[in-house]
């Protein structure tokens, strides 16, 4: 298929799969995985029915935050691989029908970026005006209460000028000030080269994050019960974030996303608590195309409150706005362990309806074979900032690599090579094994996608939440009628409408109604069912 030929609007109903590029695939045996370790897994994203890839950070970085400090906009990191490396890769994905999404960090850059070492030179530096700076408050402290992701003060003192920056990360991410309009000029720049790079669009770092309060304001105490997305270490992030100047830049970036033939996808990372904030970002369709929904995430497992999400995401979208499914990132835990403690049958269950809701679905990379966290022990841990956060749940353990396979290194790196994070069970789950089984949950997500893509593909299917007994969520999207149990008893539906076309129970053996518990509507434990809908008035 030409990568191109889906139309315009190819996220709609498509699969996104999120690469942890250090963790899929290493090419050259350092232990990392790199640029031509994703070339090298491109066949197998095709075979498991991918449309498109989101790259975690690929731009040149000291690493503090493994690519979320970015040193230059413009170019490759090399320890995952050239320029070259990375125009191959998107050649390569058209060439399967996939396109690739970058990684676009506009909070802050790395300490190391040229525009802040200069700034930092001196108080009346050329680039000065790029990062947030404020004189010490009147007890020489800080200049506010803002905290930083690691729970300590978001400032950090510049001797040399006698002023603090802020860093709503590291100190080594400064945060640029989106108030100066020589940032959005240069911001406006790197779009377009990577837009003309035949790169399909970005996901959006803390897209929720960029202007700051002009008046530096302290963020009030948060209320009500603490949840990550609604207390930053008890406070509410009303200033030192989400403030109604960024969605001026998303209409500009909107802008000039659709300059481009199709138009170039932003996808941001939303972290907001309520869906009509979340909605805003949509603008009247001028502005981010698609929004992670992290209340849909960070929801119970239950049919309850999954359904209640969904339900309230599309009642806050604007018309014809289309909504994001993910469950699992590198910055969270893993849905297999934090929404199903590890139960292979639970986790099929959040397959199947993540794949049938309507929209488009992000997976992270594993999520296909139910891989879950890993215990990371302390000498072993990579990441600063959850390392430095107290109370905080370690990203290290959903970023570990790739189970392709059950040698020692999980077919991940070459020879003796150590991952640079160490593996989890691969010994027991892996891509090879679930590949050859076709009772595997690998084959049940690739039945689930390939049936996504045929119902689903180039659009927003319509929902329609349908009456079922309590436990039982139970919806139909397009052509389509899901029920899903979540629960450790049985339930019972009634008569089924229509052919059974999967079940977690056991994958489809052809769309005759033959798999699965069989036409009677009896869910099992943690079960659901797809069946088509009958024809209207049946
Ligand atoms: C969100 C990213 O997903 C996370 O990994 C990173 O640490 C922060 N933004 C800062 O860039």
């Amino acid at each position: 298929m030409d990568a191109h030929a889906a139309g315009p609007r190819w996220w709609h109903g498509a699969t996104l799969y999120q690469i942890y590029i250090r963790s899929w695939l290493d090419s050259d045996g350092d232990g990392y995985g790199d640029l031509p370790g994703v070339i090298a897994g491109l066949d197998y994203l095709a075979w498991l029915g991918v449309d498109g890839v989101w790259l975690s950070p690929t731009m040149p970085s000291p690493d503090h935050d493994w690519g979320y400090d970015v040193s230059d906009y413009l170019g490759v990191h090399p320890q995952l691989g050239t320029m070259a490396d990375l125009d191959r890769l998107v050649a390569r994905a058209g060439q399967r029908g996939m396109r690739v999404l970058l990684d676009l960090v506009p909070n802050h850059t790395s300490s190391a970026h040229p525009w802040f070492v200069e700034a930092r030179s001196a108080r009346g530096s050329a680039h000065r005006s790029y990062y947030v700076w404020a004189d010490p408050a009147a007890d020489g402290g800080p200049p506010n209460n803002w905290l930083s992701a690691t729970g300590a003060s978001a400032w950090t003192f510049d001797d040399a000028s006698g002023q603090y920056y802020l860093h709503n990360f590291l100190d080594s991410q400064p945060d640029l000030n989106w108030w100066e309009p020589a940032v959005h000029a240069e911001f406006d720049a790197i779009l377009r080269f990577w837009f003309d790079r035949g790169i399909a669009g970005f996901r959006i770092d803390v897209a929720h994050g960029l202007y700051k309060d002009a008046a530096l304001r302290d963020d009030p105490s948060a209320t009500g019960p603490p949840s990550r997305i609604t207390s930053h270490f008890g406070l509410t992030q009303a200033y030192s974030a989400n403030r109604p100047e960024s969605h001026g830049v998303y209409r500009d970036w909107r802008a000039i996303a659709e300059t481009h033939a199709p138009p170039r996808l932003l996808l941001g990372e939303t972290w907001v608590a309520d869906l009509a904030t979340l909605a805003s970002y949509h603008g009247h369709g001028d502005e981010l195309q698609l929004t992670f929904n992290f209340p849909f995430i960070f929801a119970d497992f239950t049919a309850e409150a999954l359904s209640g999400v969904v339900a309230r995401t599309l009642a806050a979208l604007p018309a014809g706005e289309c909504p994001v499914w993910t469950a699992s990132n590198h910055d969270i835990s893993r849905f297999p362990t934090r929404w199903c403690g590890g139960d292979e049958a639970r986790a099929r269950l959040a397959l199947l309806v993540l794949a049938t809701l309507p929209g488009t679905l992000v997976l992270y990379y594993g999520d296909e074979v139910a891989m879950t966290d890993v215990d990371i022990p302390p000498a072993a841990r990579r990441d600063e900032i959850s390392t430095a956060a107290p109370g905080r749940r370690l990203r290290d353990r959903s970023r570990t690599p790739m189970p392709w396979d059950a040698s020692p290194s999980g077919g991940f790196t070459t020879g003796d090579a150590r991952p640079w994070l160490p593996l989890g069970d691969h010994a027991e789950r892996n891509v090879a094994g679930e590949r050859a089984d076709r009772s595997s949950t690998l084959r049940f997500c690739r039945d689930l996608l390939a049936l996504r893509r045929a119902e689903f593909g180039g659009a927003i299917a319509a929902y329609t939440q349908l009456p079922g007994p309590p436990g039982v969520w139970a919806y139909r999207a397009g052509d389509l009628v899901v029920a899903a149990n979540f629960g450790s008893e049985p339930a019972w539906l009634g008569e089924l409408a229509g052919p059974l076309l999967l079940s977690t129970a056991r994958a489809a053996e052809g769309a005759d109604g033959a798999a699965g518990p069989g036409r009677a509507g009896r869910l099992g434990p943690w079960e659901g069912v797809i069946t088509r809908a009958g024809p209207p008035g049946r």
